[in-house]
């Protein structure tokens, strides 16, 4: 889908040649002298249009315009969320009518925040998921011309946005497709499909290599499944070999049954979003592509099934991870930290800058934070704040979480160095503590737990390509 931002006044929009034209109608309009204006003045008097955020009216062949479809929408005061409602509204509207061909046009001047909104609207409200579909129904959308008469002031943010959502949807993709057609080895492909770019760089490493790396705790996963597993490595090269990186790690567990440790059988299926955090690193790669930014970025994705056959690790196993530390495998259901301890490991071969986790880590991150925002945690105040910052500026929340020592206690055993899981208690913080002690004094950390923020279940459910616009915002902000 092609979007694209001309600063056009009402006089012309009329003549804008589309299958719809819709008009956010902000508080305090002021009329001109062209025929929208007029229209607009007439049914405002009359009352035919409340100011409340989404409400419309929708006229058919009307005289004032080109498009033989017009649609008045309330964005109250314009502030970003309301331009999300009205753009929602207005495309509920037009689901049904195969529009190829659509002109949003704000009468107020749009802030960043909301210009990213209606670009974050458009392509959210008209996606479509077809890969395993027989018949499949893509997005009809073809063109999105965005007109606000402050065009040109909102260029970089206008093009950012655009390469953004270009970045969700990879993510999204991926993330909803069924584990059977998004195997490790599938990821690892879609992986090298990237590095067709000239700035990226792609390595793929199999069962043999990793052994040989000594990740003897992403391989103790790995092995209740036939599927063999995937160590994914992409750099992207935007500035010089001497800048130090910022390197993302994505949880790519393909489809998480629990292992020996099962879940129940309710809501299973959801699990083959367990690779969201992967999914998410493919997204920023392919953000990055377009937007060819001077910063360095490695993403690393650990990927493997979490599955039970005669071979799989058992409750109480005891695993050699590649950083020299035992862990007892308490909970095979506990594999995300598993694979991601590892991965942090290998990270320190690129001196990083700053390391992010990405990962779809616990349930009890979902029973804190919902699904609007996602869990951080950073003991960097300055990296808990830039990303706080960037979740902000990409409308793609997150909330700083604790990680005082007193999280890890439970983590204690008498069997290794470690264990893999603590009580119920406080569970998303003990995981992120697990994570911690194969970071510290070797990089800045944070890691993010998108449990309840990479897909949405129920009527909708489908993968969100969370957090694709934090991650691309922390790392231009940070990356220069
Ligand atoms: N992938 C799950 C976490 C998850 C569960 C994400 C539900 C989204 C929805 C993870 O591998 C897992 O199973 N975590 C366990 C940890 C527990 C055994 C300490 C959990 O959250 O129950
Ligand atoms: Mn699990
Ligand atoms: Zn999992």
């Amino acid at each position: 889908m092609n979007f694209e931002l001309h600063a056009l006044d009402l006089a012309s929009v009329a003549n804008e040649k589309c299958d719809a034209l819709v008009l956010l109608l902000t508080d305090g309009f002021k009329p001109g002298k062209d025929k929208i204006s007029s229209l607009i003045a007439q049914l405002t008097k009359a009352g035919d249009l409340p100011s409340k955020p989404g409400r419309l009216l929708s006229l058919y062949r009307p005289v004032q315009t080109a498009a033989p479809r017009l649609i008045l929408v309330s964005v109250g005061d314009g502030i970003s969320k309301h331009v999300r409602s009205g753009i929602q509204a207005a495309l509920a509207g037009l689901k049904t009518l195969a529009t190829k061909h659509i002109a949003v046009c704000f009468t107020g001047l749009p802030t960043d925040a909301s210009l990213r909104s209606a670009v974050q609207a458009l392509a959210d409200g008209t996606y479509s998921y077809t890969t395993t579909k027989s018949k499949p129904e893509p997005r009809t959308l073809q063109k999105a011309l965005l007109v606000c008469s402050n065009a040109a002031s909102l260029k970089s943010t206008f093009d950012r946005a655009v390469a953004i959502v270009a970045g969700v949807e990879v993510a999204k993709e991926w993330a909803n497709r069924p584990a059977n057609h998004a195997t490790p080895t599938l990821l690892g492909k879609a992986a090298q499909a990237l590095a067709r770019h000239p700035k990226i760089h792609c390595e793929v490493l199999g069962p043999k290599e990793v052994a040989k790396l000594g990740m003897g705790s992403f391989m103790a996963v790995a092995q209740g499944s036939d599927e063999p597993l995937r160590f994914i490595v992409l750099q992207y090269h935007g500035a010089a070999k001497s800048k130090a990186p910022t390197v993302l790690v994505g949880k790519g567990i393909t489809f998480d049954s629990g292992g020996i440790s099962i879940k129940p059988a309710a809501e299973m299926d959801e699990m083959k979003f367990d690779m969201s955090g992967a999914a998410s690193v493919l997204g920023v790669f392919a953000t990055l592509a377009k937007l060819k930014p001077s910063i360095n970025v490695v993403g690393l994705i650990p990927s493997c099934e979490n599955l039970l056959n005669g071979r799989a690790v058992k409750p109480g196993d005891v695993v050699t991870s590649m950083s020299g530390q035992t862990i007892e495998i308490l909970n095979t259901d506990a594999e995300g930290r598993l694979v991601l301890c590892d991965a942090l490991t290998y990270a320190e071969r690129f001196k990083p800058a700053a390391v992010v986790d990405i990962a779809t880590l616990t349930g009890a991150c979902v029973v804190a934070l919902g699904n609007v925002r996602s869990g951080m945690f950073c003991a960097d105040d300055a990296m808990a704040d830039a990303l706080i910052a960037a979740g902000e500026t990409a409308q793609d929340l997150c909330w700083h979480m604790p990680l005082d020592d007193e999280y890890g206690e439970g983590l204690k055993t008498h069997f290794a160095d470690v264990a893999n899981v603590a009580g119920r208690a406080g569970g998303a913080i003990s995981a992120a503590k697990f994570l911690q002690r194969f970071t510290e004094k070797k990089y800045p950390w944070a890691h993010l737990d998108i449990a309840g923020t990479a897909w949405k279940s129920g009527a909708a459910k489908g993968a969100t390509g969370r957090p694709v616009g934090l991650l691309v915002e922390y790392l231009l902000a940070h990356g220069t």
